[in-house]
């Protein structure tokens, strides 16, 4: 089988090539044959009934110029590039679909994985389904965000679609707030607020779940309020306990997501759930928990191509 690996030609790449690399060597450990689809570099045909896809051939293989044709039974989707146009990103998002509509397993599903990278997304269809979310606020209106920021009291400003915790900000003081509201609304940017959560233990935990099970979990314990990796945390395998299991399972359940890494905090609240991510990077759990989600990502895609 032909499994396909869709990265972007950009600077991502450069962040994502070890989870791509692991991906590539538990394909051809598994036997089977990995293809790098370059979600910026694609086009479509419709021809009599047929969807035909090729993408540039110096992306795909350093070799002579031209067209290629994309040959994926399976196609691993991580990333669809850095989106700088609404029509760019519908042509790179159906693109993708194109392939589904062909009878080819895409993992995560393209409509679910869309969902569950947007923060806003994800929380609607997680909080519908009873599950526990932070009070969220999210409004084109910077005097809704401005109130929002008073009755919480302490907020997280975030960006829709952030990664890493870069652009995302704790602010008490609406006054303040207001001058990033009226940015962002000049910017035609909804503003995402959300009820600043005290963590027990100063992190929150990362539960990777693949094919409905648990995989492992991680702590993050930052070294500011953030518990990102990429923001200084430091990352240490634990044993996910019973309720943390399930609100990790039940969150890829309820957004159809085949593979996922769920970052949960717990408050004294409780638990609370803050993002999911259906393109995780798992280079910082490897470390901490010695296990490698590449295989059981590759095993999972596998079984469903198969089914
Ligand atoms: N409501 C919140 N209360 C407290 N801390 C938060 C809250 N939301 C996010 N954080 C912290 O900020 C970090 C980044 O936020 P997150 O929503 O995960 O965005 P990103 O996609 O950039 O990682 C998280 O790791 C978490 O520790
Ligand atoms: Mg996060």
């Amino acid at each position: 089988m032909r499994i396909g690996i869709t990265s972007v030609s950009n600077v991502l790449e450069e962040w994502n090539a070890k989870d791509v690399e692991d991906l590539r060597r538990a394909i051809v450990s598994s036997g089977n044959v990995p293809e790098m689809i370059y979600a910026d570099s694609m086009d479509i045909s419709l021809s009599d009934g047929e969807i035909g896809a090729t993408q540039s051939s110096e992306r795909a293989s350093g070799a002579s110029s031209g067209r290629i044709k994309i040959r994926s039974d399976a196609i691993l989707l991580r990333h669809l590039g850095t989106i700088r146009d609404y029509e760019q990103f519908t042509f790179r998002l159906f693109g993708m679909k194109s392939f589904e509509e062909k009878g080819i397993y895409v993992m995560n599903p393209v409509m679910n994985w869309l969902v569950a990278t947007d923060k806003f997304g994800a929380l609607v269809k997680l909080s519908a389904r009873g599950l526990p979310v932070p009070e969220t606020v999210v409004s084109e209106h910077m005097f809704v965000a401005y109130s929002a920021v008073k009755r919480f009291k302490e907020v997280v400003v975030k960006p829709l679609r952030s990664a890493m915790g870069f652009g995302v900000f704790r602010v008490s003081d609406p006054d303040v707030a207001m001058h990033s509201f009226s940015t962002l609304t000049n910017m035609n940017k909804p503003i995402y607020v959300q009820k600043y959560m005290e963590k027990k233990g100063g992190g929150d935990y990362r539960v990777v779940v693949v094919g409905g099970e648990i995989v492992g979990a991680e702590f993050r314990k930052g070294k500011t309020w953030k518990s990102n990796v990429a923001q200084g945390a430091v990352p240490k395998g634990v044993k996910a306990d019973k309720e943390l299991s399930e609100l990790a399972i039940r969150s890829c359940e309820v957004l159809g997501l085949d593979y996922a890494g769920i970052d949960i905090a717990d408050t004294d609240e409780g638990y609370r759930i803050l993002e999911t991510n259906p393109t995780l990077s798992w280079q910082g759990f490897k470390k901490a928990t010695g296990i490698n989600p590449a295989k059981c990502i590759v095993a999972q895609i596998i079984r469903k191509a198969k089914e």
